[in-house]
């Protein structure tokens, strides 16, 4: 084995006049190189995993991308988010924001019901406070979930615009609440090369039911963050791992539907 190849190709940045940037693609060659030597890589293996990035390449547009699929699907994306994140066990942990994040989504009253689906009725309620407990008012909350087919409002034409999409504000004790109904483990998308690799791998595309939660306020770092149902068959076995213990909740039974009560809690931005 050449070890000096590596050394050379590495070298070859020596000129690089941006540090990071340096340090980014030096580090990428040796990794690259351990791979193909760790697995012994032939040149037709290499050949079909070219044939793969070019296809999950021609599967993007201006909508899809397959790419962040790739990402999120071989657990990229929440190392990122691990690596990313605040590690401060007073707060909210954080997770995938995903690729149905919608702007501009109507801000709604407080106790609004965001479901013009049929479903079970879930109440969620809460507070946003800071890490000493105050309340956080005035805070920017946004959610959004799947209808009970697991498909989000704009993957699907059938369901009225801005389903299952809310936009909320915390009222001056820092609380929120809406109504809408309790959401439904779906299929990350299957229909390009990430649904191939996962086939070919013998894993399965599914996510466990969750809400979308992005929460924001002056003053504060925003959360991007997610609730997983605890009843859901794959909430140990996420496609794309985003599912912490702390994000995971019970839906209380009441009368009728369920009870939600959740409180989040923001990091105050540190002061320049
Ligand atoms: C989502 O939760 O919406 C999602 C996250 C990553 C990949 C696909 C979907
Ligand atoms: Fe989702």
């Amino acid at each position: 084995m050449n070890e000096s190849l590596t050394h050379n190709v590495t070298e070859a940045f020596v000129h690089c006049a941006d540090a990071r940037t340096k340090e980014i693609v030096t580090a990428l060659v040796r990794h690259l190189h351990a791979f193909a030597r760790e697995v012994n890589l032939t040149n037709d293996e290499w050949r079909r995993g070219i044939e793969f990035l070019t296809a999950t390449g021609k599967k993007c547009d201006g909508i899809r991308q397959e790419f962040i699929l790739l990402s999120d699907t071989l657990g990229l994306s929440i190392v990122l988010d691990d690596i990313n994140q605040h590690h401060d066990e007073a707060a909210t942990e954080s997770s995938l924001l995903g690729p149905f994040y919608r702007d501009g989504v109507k801000e709604s009253a407080f106790g609004a019901n965001i479901a013009q689906s049929e479903g079970e009725p879930v109440f969620f309620h809460g507070a946003v406070r800071d890490v000493s407990g105050k309340p956080v008012a005035g805070a920017l909350i946004e959610v959004w979930q799947t209808a009970p087919n697991g498909m989000y409002e704009g993957q699907d034409p059938e369901q009225p615009e801005g389903n299952l999409r809310g936009r909320f504000r915390t009222n001056a004790d820092g609380e929120y609440a809406f109504h809408s109904i309790k959401p439904t483990s779906y299929p990350i998308p299957t229909d390009g090369p990430v649904g191939k690799m996962l086939v070919a791998t013998g894993r399965h595309p599914m996510r466990p039911a969750h809400i979308h939660f992005r929460i924001e306020a002056p003053d504060h770092e925003p959360l991007t963050t997610a609730l997983y149902s605890s009843d859901d068959p794959y909430v140990n076995s996420d496609a794309v791992f985003g599912v912490k213990p702390s994000l995971i909740i019970e839906y209380v039974p009441k009368e009728s539907g369920y009870d939600v009560a959740r409180d989040f809690t923001l990091i105050a931005k540190e002061r320049a």
